[in-house]
């Protein structure tokens, strides 16, 4: 199916708190990262991936996953959700659902387009990932939560190179076939360019639904918003960001920060999208993280705001 004629909205996913804050050197402190999550939410953001449910030696920085979501105001209104790598990770994730039923919305399965990576991040090959996957997504269902799945390493790969377009859409069947809602396609070593966006859409094509299909670029090469535009040309409505272009993957070396949502937001209203943002709120969330790290956040659009403010109607094509 594909999406409606005329409509113009696109929804962020906001993977700031678990993409960016996993791979900060310095712990940021439980009660930083609920602050940063609540102004996400009170910015406008409706998907918002909080934390992770995966090993606490795997990634030491998100280690207090339930002690967050314990903290969360409820919302109807944002979709919440968590990185489950197995049926120990939705264990965990099911009872911080119990703790606090409108919470916890949605968990995230990830898995890759080359085994390399995975067996990297996630210690086995892609298709044992998918048979580990195989109980946690109908048990996840069952419990009244949905399910993404995530496709890394789509545009090329850290320990292998060029990836064809092939190795990710095949994975990206087997998420669906699984039970998945929604499949993000990731550029997790930001290598992509609009050519080899159009090149994966094209292959994907009659094969993948285009209105279930979200995108994630690192924009470490600087090319992840002319890939977002590239991939809105063929229906995708659906794009992955991180306030301030916070991020990396600790599994990836030289992956840096996700497309930082102010610039991803600042484009796509700049030129006739809605996404239901408020920009300036949206910087203040930045800024309240931005505090907590030994770092300058790298995002353009928060580094030219983050001191003036930003104008009402800044970006927006009249
Ligand atoms: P493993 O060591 O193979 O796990 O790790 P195991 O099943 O052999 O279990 C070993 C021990 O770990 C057991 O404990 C388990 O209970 C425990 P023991 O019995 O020995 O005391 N364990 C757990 N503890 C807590 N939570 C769990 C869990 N699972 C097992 N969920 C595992 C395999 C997948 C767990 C590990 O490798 C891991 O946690 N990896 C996570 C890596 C990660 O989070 N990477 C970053 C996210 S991916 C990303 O950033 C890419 C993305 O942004 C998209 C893109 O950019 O492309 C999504
Ligand atoms: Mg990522």
């Amino acid at each position: 199916m594909s999406p409606v004629a005329g409509d113009r909205s696109v929804r962020v996913v906001e993977v700031g708190p678990r993409d960016g804050l996993q791979n900060e050197r310095v712990f940021i402190d439980t009660d930083a990262k609920v602050r940063f999550v609540e102004t996400l939410a009170d910015a406008g953001l409706r998907d918002i991936e909080v934390s992770s449910f995966v090993h606490p030696r795997a990634v030491p920085q998100l280690q207090d996953a339930e002690a967050v979501f314990a903290a969360l105001r409820p919302r109807d209104d944002v979709r919440y959700s968590a990185l489950v790598p197995n049926l120990r990770g939705l264990e965990r994730a099911l009872l911080v659902q119990d703790r606090g039923g409108a919470k916890l919305a949605e968990i995230a399965v990830f898995t890759g387009s080359t085994d390399s990576f995975v067996g990297k991040n996630i210690r086995m090959t892609i298709a044992e990932s998918l048979e580990r996957f195989a109980p946690v997504v109908p048990a996840a269902i069952a419990a009244g939560l949905t399910v993404r799945g995530y496709v890394s390493t789509a545009f090329g790969c850290p320990y292998e190179g060029a990836v064809e377009p092939e190795q990710g859409i095949r994975v990206a069947e087997a998420l669906f076939a699984l039970g998945c809602r929604e499949v993000s396609i990731g550029d997790t070593i930001g290598v992509g360019t609009p050519g080899a966006v159009h090149r994966w859409m094209r292959a994907a094509e009659g094969r993948l639904p285009v209105d279930r299909l979200a995108m994630h670029f690192h924009d470490t090469r600087g090319q992840a918003l002319a890939n977002v535009l590239a991939a809105l040309e063929h229906g995708v409505r659906v794009f992955d960001a991180s306030a301030g272009g916070l991020g990396g993957c600790p599994y990836a070396p030289g992956a840096s920060g996700n497309l930082a949502t102010e610039d991803l937001v600042y484009c796509l209203h700049g030129s006739g999208w809605e996404t239901g943002i408020d920009l300036s709120r949206l910087v203040g969330a930045s800024r309240s993280i931005a505090g907590q790290l030994d770092h300058i956040l790298p995002g353009r659009v928060f580094q030219a705001e983050r001191v003036r403010g930003v104008p009402e109607d800044a970006g927006v094509q009249r």
